[in-house]
């Protein structure tokens, strides 16, 4: 089939997107080896036939991909970033076309990973290949970087990081994996939210337990509901002693990003009723304040039909977004004293750290063209303004974005680069949930932006 409104470089974009979304690449998942190495076959088959040189890197749990397209020490470098691991699609039966084959409704690509992160890099990597066989003499050095560990927390990253720094410094830096406020805009993304995730363990006996027995016996489902519930305020905030002592305070520039952004919308595109209790406003808690959040509870009988047990073991998964100047090392300390302070002498709780990662911040003065950088990521910002304006219609956005990506912090300290990054992702297409979606007409609007980028700034010239 055709897809004539969005025109011949568009499709070929999504029909590679529906092939490459087609392996299951879940980073978290053992028994995915074969779909990483799938995905990984995928991209690499492109990017070879595009005239990349292209190489596997051992990482912690799985090979990062490593490609580059040199023309000569003295030529500025262009370092793409992207990853091909995807967040596990369950629960299945939510999703109303299988996770792993893609699938267009009305106008709409659905599947896992078709916006995070395989839509975002196929729809980069197309725009900036195309420009090659435009003009193959580009007097830009391409490299790129596919990474198979993000949706885990990047475990592999800082070692490799250190290993090839000199091999990955580059003048122009883009990282295409972050949100924006709505369909219409396109966003530069000027911060993101730390993490912190842990395994919260809670033990009350041997073994569960008939509940016949029960009275006096300690229940561990109960306990992990209650010290779950001590977690938060009735108005929302953590109440975890020490938890907001860091938190700064956004700067004026910062706060004027949420000028007229639209609550509703947002209500709206994440399908909810109404916003549970939190400070200031949605926009700002969503940016600028830290959570802490349940991801999931688990604990004695969940089959079908009659088990009367007093359960012996339940557990939690817990994620805290952090934002500047929060640690995680400090968070996870006080949320393990206020956890013993809460556990009752009749349990035992064990906290295993998972990811982490500090927040980020760009540094604004990079894209003032009086800047005292070399000048690229400014100019390459003027051009994405330019290019949005003209294709969107509308202003290229600055926002903080309410989400993580934990090897952020790693490269600025350890390479010392700041990636530019657009952002296009909204509430509506599902990231992390059920029928991850990206419209095709997103798609063509980010291809169109990214194309005109890419055919200005290999332009040579100033
Ligand atoms: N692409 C996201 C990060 C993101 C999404 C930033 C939307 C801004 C807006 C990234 O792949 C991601 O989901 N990271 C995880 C990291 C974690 C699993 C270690 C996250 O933020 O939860
Ligand atoms: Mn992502």
């Amino acid at each position: 089939m055709v897809l004539p409104e969005i025109g011949e470089e568009t499709e070929a974009v999504v029909r590679f997107l529906q092939r490459y979304a087609s392996y299951p690449s879940v980073s978290a998942d053992p028994t995915c080896e074969q779909g990483m190495r799938d995905s990984r076959d995928c991209i690499a088959g492109f990017l070879r036939q595009e005239g990349f040189a292209v190489e596997l890197v051992a990482a912690a749990k799985h090979p990062l991909l490593l490609a580059s397209r040199s023309i000569s020490p003295q030529a500025p470098s262009l370092l793409l970033y992207g990853h091909y691991d995807v967040q596990p699609p369950e629960p299945l039966e939510l999703w109303e076309s299988p996770p792993f084959t893609p699938t267009i409704r009305e106008g709409v690509l659905y599947g896992r990973g078709v916006a995070d992160n395989k839509g975002a890099h196929t729809i980069l990597l197309h725009a900036l290949c195309r420009t090659l066989r435009e003009n193959p003499s580009c007097p830009w050095n391409l490299r790129v970087l596919l990474e198979g560990e993000e949706e885990i927390g990047s475990p592999g990253m800082e070692a490799f990081l250190k290993e090839h720094r000199d091999a990955l410094r580059s003048e122009l830096f883009l990282l295409a994996d972050t949100g924006t406020c709505d369909e219409e805009h396109l966003s530069l993304t000027t911060g993101l939210r730390g993490l912190l995730t842990l395994e919260l363990g809670v033990t009350t006996a041997a073994t569960d337990l008939h509940s016949g027995l029960g009275g006096p016996m300690p229940n561990a489902a109960q306990v992990l509901a209650e010290l779950c519930a001590g977690l938060h305020g009735a108005d929302g905030r953590v109440n975890v002693g020490g938890f907001y002592d860091d938190v700064q305070a956004p700067s004026a520039e910062e706060l004027a990003s949420l000028r007229d952004i639209s609550e509703e919308d947002l209500r709206r595109d994440a399908g909810i009723q109404a916003f549970a209790p939190h400070e200031g406003s949605a926009l700002y808690a969503q940016r600028f304040l830290p959570t802490l959040e349940i991801n999931g509870l688990s604990g004695g009988w969940q089959g079908p039909g009659v088990k009367t047990i007093i359960p012996a073991k339940a557990r939690a998964k817990i994620s805290c977004r952090l934002v500047p100047d929060q640690s995680p090392e400090k968070i996870f300390q006080q949320l393990q004293k206020r956890l013993q302070d809460l556990c009752p002498p009749w349990a035992r709780i064990a906290l295993s750290p998972e990811a982490r990662g500090k927040p980020y911040r760009f540094p604004l003065e990079d894209l003032r063209p009086e800047g005292t950088s070399p000048g690229f990521p400014a100019r390459a910002f003027r051009l994405l303004q330019t290019a949005t304006r003209e294709i969107f219609g509308t202003p290229l956005r600055l926002s903080r974005e309410g989400g993580s990506i934990p090897l952020m912090c790693a490269v600025q300290e350890i390479t010392g680069m700041n990636p530019l990054m657009p952002g296009f992702f909204t509430a509506r297409h599902r990231l992390h949930a059920p029928n991850e979606n990206l419209p095709l007409a997103t798609i063509a609007r980010v291809y169109r932006v990214f194309r005109k980028c890419f055919q200005e700034l290999f332009q040579p010239g100033p």
